[in-house]
């Protein structure tokens, strides 16, 4: 070999060695160089998530179970640490579409309760639920997740109704503007909730369950296990918020309760709730009911005879179909003559909120403990137009909360009613008799409705 060209490669394997070797040391040789560093800390990141929604130290071991029927599908999360939880769980009706309403929700509520508890959730839908939908949600529920498609004849008119007269029902209500009154869905899920969802196989094995709305929050945490409270307290139902129907979507449902009552006497609770439904001694509905989007009940009293009994009776009646019942007011119905009152639970300062209608009730110190992020201010539980304050003036055995307003509740849905009502206080206080009080009363409605009877 030329001297010249073994002296240049020699040189050039030399320049490249140090080159290498430099290269090494800059990438490993050197533990604190940053981009040595930001490597390692997103390595160690990503080996060990972070669990931020399960309580300290529990672990869990997932595993998955089809059901019989084909279309439930259960995500078991066993965790190791003892819990000590209720016979209950969580429920959800959601559609695909309603995801990220729904992840939100999950989000707040894990946060709010349940990370200490991991109750499961049971999620149904008309519709398969996807992958997709299925992943993201079972990934933020700290507890069992079950998915639901439901059958058919879940979703769907009784052979009962003539579908012809609730095309024209909706059609009308449609044309009058009423809020989701030309929707068939609406309805099913309206009866899906009355008569429907405590029938679910999935539901078989409990005896509580606590309805979750995809898009609601908890303004507050809750801090004690509602589900424990039912079971001590012997409760059936308990609700946050009482606020008023549309009386546009339920022109017959009064009287039909009140022909189920006259019907069958024997099937009415003593000590009932029944004075919180109307404001002129059941003559007429005062459109107070629970609102039902929170609820959380007894399965055992769903699936009662008793209660069954009363749904079949307002399903034939056909009014889910031919006018728009809710289940809201079908259950608060239900629960308040077929039950004696005390079986009924207010939950309070849950800072439940369903938009526009928010509870924020409690006590400057009590928003504090609660880690509240709403104002007392804007609670709709209270103020004059709930039904809340109505359930305390009627049962002397319940008591406000120490916090609560002391005003009586007066007739919120018939102006005449609370008019009437007013001047009775006004009356009492000038200390008039009540045989006087109610003369005058009646001379008053008179002078009320002449002009119309003479029409
Ligand atoms: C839970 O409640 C259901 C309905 O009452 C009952 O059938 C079941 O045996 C209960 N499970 C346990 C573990 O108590």
């Amino acid at each position: 070999m030329n001297p010249l060209r073994l002296r240049a490669s020699v040189l050039l394997s030399t320049a490249l060695l140090i080159l290498v070797i430099w290269n090494i040391r800059q990438n490993s040789g050197n533990p604190g160089s940053p981009a040595y560093q930001t490597r390692d800390v997103y390595q160690t990141r990503d080996d060990s998530r972070l669990h931020l929604l399960s309580a300290p130290n529990s672990k869990f071991s997932e595993r998955k179970e089809t059901l019989d029927d084909g279309e439930t599908i259960i995500y078991h999360k066993d965790y190791t640490e003892d819990l000590v939880r209720e016979n209950a769980t969580l429920f959800s009706l959601v559609r695909n579409g309603e995801l990220y309403d729904m992840l939100r929700t999950i989000r707040n509520f894990e946060d709010r309760f349940n990370q200490f508890k991991h109750y499961g959730w049971i999620f149904a839908n008309d519709e398969k639920f996807t992958e997709s939908f299925q992943n993201q949600v079972k990934n933020l529920c700290s507890g069992s997740v079950t998915f639901v498609h439901l059958p058919e004849q879940m979703w769907n008119y009784p052979e009962f109704i003539d579908r012809a007269k609730a095309d024209q029902a909706r059609r009308k209500m449609q044309r009058q503007q009423i809020k989701y009154g030309g929707s068939e869905s609406y309805r099913h899920m309206c009866r899906f909730f009355s008569g429907v969802f405590y029938r679910l196989e999935a539901m078989k094995k409990y005896r509580y369950f606590w309805r979750v709305e995809p898009d609601v929050e908890f303004k507050c945490s809750i801090k004690y296990d509602p589900f424990e409270v039912m079971r001590k307290e012997n409760k059936m139902y308990g609700f946050t918020l009482a606020p008023l129907e549309l009386h546009t979507t339920v022109p017959t449902l009064w009287n039909s309760a009140l022909e189920y009552m006259a019907k069958y006497p024997e099937r009415i609770a003593q000590d009932n709730n029944f004075l919180f439904l109307t404001d002129d001694d059941g003559k007429t509905f005062n459109m107070c009911h629970f609102w039902s989007n929170f609820e959380i009940g007894d399965l055992d009293f769903f699936r009662s005879d008793k209660y069954n009994h009363f749904f079949n009776f307002m399903d034939h009646k056909g009014g889910i179909y031919y006018e728009r019942w809710g289940d809201a007011p079908i259950h608060s119905i239900a629960v308040s003559i077929l039950l004696p009152h005390n079986r009924l639970k207010h939950f309070t300062s849950t800072g439940y909120l369903h938009k526009p209608n928010l509870q924020c009730d409690g006590s400057s110190e009590m928003m504090i403990e609660n880690e509240c992020i709403c104002s007392p201010e804007d609670d709709g539980s209270w103020g004059d137009q709930s039904c809340i304050p109505k359930i305390y003036d009627i049962h002397k055995d319940w008591q406000r909360p120490w916090y609560a307003p002391k005003e009586r509740y007066l007739p919120i849905h018939d102006n005449i009613l609370r008019m009437m009502e007013e001047k009775r206080i006004q009356l009492r206080e000038e200390g008039i008799t009540e045989e006087v009080i109610e003369v005058r009363m009646n001379e008053y409605l008179a002078s009320i409705h002449s002009p119309e009877e003479g029409e």
